[in-house]
């Protein structure tokens, strides 16, 4: 029986996330990673939470032989590809286009013609809301209208999802583009975790490491928003809850016959950052040194989604509260400054 999965970028943040789930669900798994954005050690926080082993192969997407030897050799026994491969800063797509254009969209061009070449059936893609750009009916459902997307990193997302459309024509295969709105938060064991690279872009990251001393201000980007606060409102969704819809959307996508499925994965709840900066604080007992500052360009106003559809196809929903999500993400910014200076308090620059 098939019992395969190949995961690329399966030791990033959501991939180890989702790794763990495939590994409970009895699957084999084997991770393709360079290591761009991730680390070798993230294997055994993901051996210590399952007990089981997983096959890693230190692999560059954009190296396509290296890439179809891979999928060569699990031919037989691949019963699907979850590829979360890619770089997903914003901000650094604007200023390195050309990166993001080469690993996003070659890297998965790559992708396609290797699992065309041996057949491997089902793809599940790792999308986002960021494709919807500021839409103008919310809750968001997978019918909204897409406009252009703000960033070079949007935009590498929308192509990638049409070249999976597009890849129909020529390729009999499964898929389902996942649009993610915002993940945050850890496994409850806080053994993995978002490994934010330099200065992190992201709200909760930003938060943890002010609260642990690490920054010493937080800036709200923005009190002028039309929002019952005034600050913007996102879908904030848990890391642990987003890593089980992976597992159920690559099994539907074969039962179902999907092909290039787009599924809104949201909790269908927005929060604002004020409210979610006051849950941080509350749930953890912790002060963060925060600013009201200017808005930051490209930022939407307000975004949630309509996940009613992910419900109907997938039968998944969330489970996990802000609360919960607020408390994980705390816990693991404290497991991460253990390990670098063994204390809670330490201003360090990792
Ligand atoms: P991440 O950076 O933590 O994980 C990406 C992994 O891919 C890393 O381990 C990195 O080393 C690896 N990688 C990058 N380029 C590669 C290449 N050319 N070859 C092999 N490995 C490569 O990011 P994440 O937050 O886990 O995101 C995973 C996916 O989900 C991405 O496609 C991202 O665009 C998408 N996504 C993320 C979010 C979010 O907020 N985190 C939201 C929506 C969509
Ligand atoms: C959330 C809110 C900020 C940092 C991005 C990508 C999107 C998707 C998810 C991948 C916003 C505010 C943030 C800070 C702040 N990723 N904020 N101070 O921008 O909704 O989405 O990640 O696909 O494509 O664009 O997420 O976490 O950066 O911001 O006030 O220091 O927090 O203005 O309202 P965003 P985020």
């Amino acid at each position: 029986m098939k019992n395969t999965v190949i995961v690329t970028g399966g030791l990033g943040y959501i991939g180890s996330h989702t790794v763990v789930e495939l590994l409970n669900a009895n699957y084999d798994v084997v991770v393709a990673d360079n290591l761009s954005n991730s680390s070798e050690k993230v294997i055994d926080g993901i051996h210590k939470i399952t007990g089981k082993t997983i096959e890693f192969i230190n692999l560059d997407i954009r190296d396509y032989f290296k890439l179809e030897s891979l999928l060569g050799f699990y031919q037989l026994s691949t019963v699907g590809v979850i590829h979360f491969a890619a770089c997903k800063s914003v901000g650094e797509s604007m200023k390195e286009p050309s990166k993001y254009y080469d690993n996003n969209v070659t890297g998965t061009n790559n992708l396609l013609k290797a699992m065309k070449r041996y057949k491997a059936d089902n793809l599940v893609f790792s999308s986002s809301c960021t494709v919807y750009g500021q839409a103008d009916d919310l809750p968001v459902t997978e019918q909204t209208p897409q406009k252009p997307a703000e960033s070079v990193y949007g935009r590498t997302k929308q192509i990638c999802e049409q070249m999976i459309k597009d890849f129909h024509a020529e390729y009999n295969y499964n898929s389902v583009l996942l649009r993610y709105f915002n993940p945050i938060g850890a496994h409850e064991s806080a053994l993995i975790g978002e490994l934010p690279n330099g200065t992190p872009d992201n709200l909760l990251p930003y938060v943890a490491q002010t609260a642990s001393g690490k920054r010493e201000l937080f800036t709200v980007f923005g009190d002028d928003y039309n929002t019952e606060d005034g600050t913007c409102v996102r879908d904030y969704l848990h890391v642990v809850d987003l890593a089980k819809a992976h597992v159920v959307a690559m099994e539907k996508s074969t039962e179902k016959n999907l092909k290039a499925e787009p599924i809104n994965l949201g909790t269908g709840k927005g929060y604002s950052v004020k409210q979610v900066l006051e849950a941080f604080e509350t749930e953890n007992n912790i002060k963060v040194n925060t600013h009201y500052g200017n808005r930051r360009k490209g930022d939407v106003e307000a975004i949630y989604a309509d996940p009613s559809y992910a419900f109907e196809i997938l039968g998944w929903t969330t489970k996990y509260e802000l609360k919960d999500m607020v408390k994980s993400v705390w816990k693991w910014e404290l497991n991460l400054q253990n390990k670098t200076c063994s204390k809670n308090t330490c201003k360090c620059q990792k």
